[in-house]
């Protein structure tokens, strides 16, 4: 173990090559690994290298092994403890050497974290944990197992990034900004922040269902890279009309009525410009049930993100891994626009603003990509097709997701 290494390094269990040589990562997933490295402008010199399971499995295939082994446990009747626990305390001591953790797929991910994620909600965000041995704070930047970027090659440059930020941010230089929120500001103090047409807006709501044309607003939030501006609404409010709406929050029905102003004026300004993720659809048919005015012109970073990577997630937790050293935050990468209900209003809130931080973060670096591709015009199509899908939908003629995505993988096979 190299224990003036910057970072270890954890891995799922050892292939042929790494039993035969009795070292970690010196096969195929290694080489992978290493290019990571290099393209960080790191060597092997700078990392120790570990696995979350020291025997090789059958066959090279433990997802298999343990569910053989679950299976057998279970029509015995007893409960045996999986190589990733009978190495679990090993693994310990090797993490408690070391302030910054890089696991490496979901095996290791979840040896270090202790939770069940899938790495791919997670990969490519910062994130710190508690050790619970001794109690230290640890730097952890999970990423992609070498071997999955190996036979699904879209994500090399994925790899490669979450690999170069992660040093990046165990030296200090990650590029991380708190953004300054304020939490229900007077209307008038709103109505200022709203005043420089100059700009592009970025903005996002929370609401209380999935189902745009009855979902409640939970809060909307609006700023730019560095400011945001969070309207609240209290969660358990279950009128329908904004003035009642506002009255918790707001201390008078005049005030409330004085903020729908402030949010009818800035959204269906035309000399304003307003972008969101996912909000061509979802946020502005929320806005138009419940605030009464289309937001117009509307830039949706989600679907820019599509012409940009069309192979790839689009949610906005993946753009920012991407795009930003922002540390992981509570967000649905799977590109679902739907409250999560559990939270508090301050958890919400908070939430929210760093949806609009991070949306006008990535917004100049996506933009250069769509020009850079040749893309604005297939930007442009799509923006016109969601609008035609968000009208139907408006109109009662609801496409089922579900059911299209079913009828899309019989008709390519997929
Ligand atoms: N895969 C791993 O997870 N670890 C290794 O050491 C080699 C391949």
């Amino acid at each position: 173990m190299n224990q003036h290494a910057e970072a270890l390094v954890i891995g799922e269990a050892p292939g042929e090559q790494e039993e035969k040589h009795g070292r970690p990562f010196v096969g195929p997933s290694g080489s992978e690994f290493d290019r990571s490295l290099r393209a960080a402008g790191k060597h092997r010199g700078k990392v120790s290298l570990t696995n979350a399971i020291l025997c090789r499995p059958p066959e090279n295939d433990l997802k298999k092994f343990l569910d053989v082994q679950r299976r057998s446990a279970k029509l015995l009747g007893t409960k045996a403890k999986s190589p990733v626990e009978c190495c679990k305390p090993r693994l310990d001591r090797e993490i408690a050497k070391f302030d910054n953790l890089i696991p490496l797929g979901k095996t290791a991910y979840r040896s270090v974290t202790s939770t069940s994620s899938s790495i791919l909600s997670v990969r490519g965000s910062e994130l710190t944990i508690k050790f619970v041995p001794d109690g230290k704070i640890k730097q952890v930047m999970p990423s992609l197992h070498p071997s999955f970027v190996m036979r699904q090659r879209r994500w090399s440059h994925v790899f490669r990034n979450d690999i170069t930020k992660a040093f990046r941010i165990f030296e200090g230089r990650g590029g991380w900004v708190e953004p300054g929120v304020v939490y229900n500001p007077e209307p008038a103090e709103l109505a200022k922040f709203l005043s420089d047409t100059s700009k592009i807006y970025t903005y996002d709501i929370e609401t209380d269902g999935i189902e745009c044309l009855t979902a409640n607003i939970r809060c909307i939030a609006i700023g730019d890279e560095q400011n945001v501006m969070v309207v609240g609404f209290r969660s358990n409010c279950t009128g329908r009309h904004i003035p009642g709406l506002f009255v918790d929050w707001y201390d008078t029905p005049l005030e409330s009525i004085a903020m729908l102003g402030v949010l009818t004026d800035f959204f269906g300004n035309p000399e304003i410009i307003k972008a969101g993720h996912n909000s061509g659809y979802y946020d502005r048919t929320v806005i138009r049930q419940r605030l009464g005015c289309d937001v117009k012109p509307n830039i949706d970073t989600m679907i820019a993100h599509r012409s940009v990577e069309s192979e790839l997630p689009h949610s906005l937790g993946y753009v920012a891994s991407l795009y930003t050293d922002a540390p992981s935050w509570k967000t649905d990468r799977e590109g679902n626009k739907l409250a999560l209900g559990g939270e508090n209003d301050e958890e919400l809130h908070l939430y929210c603003a760093r949806d609009v931080v991070i949306t006008a973060r990535v917004m100049p670096p996506l933009a250069d990509q769509v020009a850079l591709r040749d893309q604005t015009s297939v930007y442009r199509m799509d923006m016109k097709m969601q609008e035609i899908c968000m009208d139907m939908h408006i109109a009662g003629m609801y496409v089922d997701q579900t059911e299209r995505l079913k009828r899309e993988k019989q008709l390519f096979r997929m």
